[in-house]
């Protein structure tokens, strides 16, 4: 929250977009710089079982600000359940979960006041279907940050003008398409500039040509310097647009590092069977 947000470019929509030399997000010619100091989230020795299935059996994870960690293993590996306990959805049965510092695994921990720092993205977007696309963005801005109307919808319109959808404010959610909405879910979880987004599969339920507006509006949080855990079967996306790779397998994190290191040269053999079926 404290640390200054790298300046960058205005986030547009593919529509903007259309018509640039490159329309993928602009990579970095340089590693990118990592502010030092507290990290975002601890992850510290996370077990979590349901009944006799031990889900996961000890995870160690940072992720510091500014940067983007993408979460990869097959389905069923606990990607999902890793980013619940971050959000308090799913509780832990052994471990500790620090946000910027604050142990927000201790059970008399202020569960709303956790969530109110976390923006959580999942795979089908849940927007509220009776609610205007305005409205789904401005709610939590209204209900969690206490906005006044005028205000919350405000920052609202700023946020679906740098998306690409101011025009269809008003409009209901059934009126866009699966990217739109997917988007639309996105602002509103940036809406409360939140200090950590966790995105769970968040183009695993659209149509393929829908897919690339979504994360090219991800791979733009980036450049904006939204730190950020995201679970994702898009290899070439996490490729693309993660910091770090950490590959889940077992209940454990099996082998993680930069996608150059992960994706290309997996030194275990698992994550390299891992990646010949999802490459296949
Ligand atoms: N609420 C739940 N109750 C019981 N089992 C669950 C629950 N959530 C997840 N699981 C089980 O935990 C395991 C990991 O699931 P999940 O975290 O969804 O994996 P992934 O997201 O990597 O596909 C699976 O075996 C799944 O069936
Ligand atoms: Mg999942």
């Amino acid at each position: 929250m404290n640390a200054p947000r790298r300046s960058s470019p205005p986030l547009r929509s593919p529509e903007q977009r259309r018509g640039d030399p490159a329309t993928t997000a602009p990579r970095r010619s340089s590693p990118p710089q990592l502010s030092f100091g507290q990290p975002v989230l601890q992850l510290r020795g996370i077990v979590k079982s349901f009944g006799a299935n031990h889900v996961l059996r000890g995870i160690d994870l940072e992720v510091a600000r500014h940067e983007v960690v993408a979460l990869i293993g097959a389905s069923g590996s606990g990607k999902s359940t890793l980013l619940k306990t971050a959000n308090l959805l799913e509780r832990i049965d052994d471990g500790q979960i620090l946000l910027a510092g604050d142990d927000i695994s201790d059970p008399r921990v202020d569960v709303d006041g956790v969530r109110a720092r976390i923006g959580v993205v999942f795979q089908h977007y849940n927007l509220f279907p009776h609610l205007s696309v305005l409205d789904n963005v401005t709610l939590g801005l209204r209900k969690v940050r206490r906005l006044a109307r005028a205000d919350a919808e405000r920052r609202g319109m700023t946020l679906l003008e740098r998306i690409g959808l101011a025009a269809q404010a008003r409009a209901y959610p059934d009126r866009l398409s699966g990217g739109q909405q997917q988007r639309v879910a996105i602002a509103r979880a940036i809406a409360p500039d939140p200090e950590l987004l966790l995105l769970d599969e968040i183009t695993s339920a659209l149509d393929p040509q829908l897919v690339g507006e979504v994360l090219d509006l991800v791979a733009e949080l980036k450049g904006a310097g939204s730190t950020i855990l995201m679970a994702t079967h898009e290899i070439g996306f996490a490729r693309r647009v993660a910091d770090r790779i950490v590959f889940l397998h077992g209940g454990r994190i099996c082998e993680q590092g930069p996608p150059g290191q992960v994706l290309d040269a997996p030194q275990h053999p698992q994550t390299q069977e891992f990646l010949r079926r999802v490459l296949r």
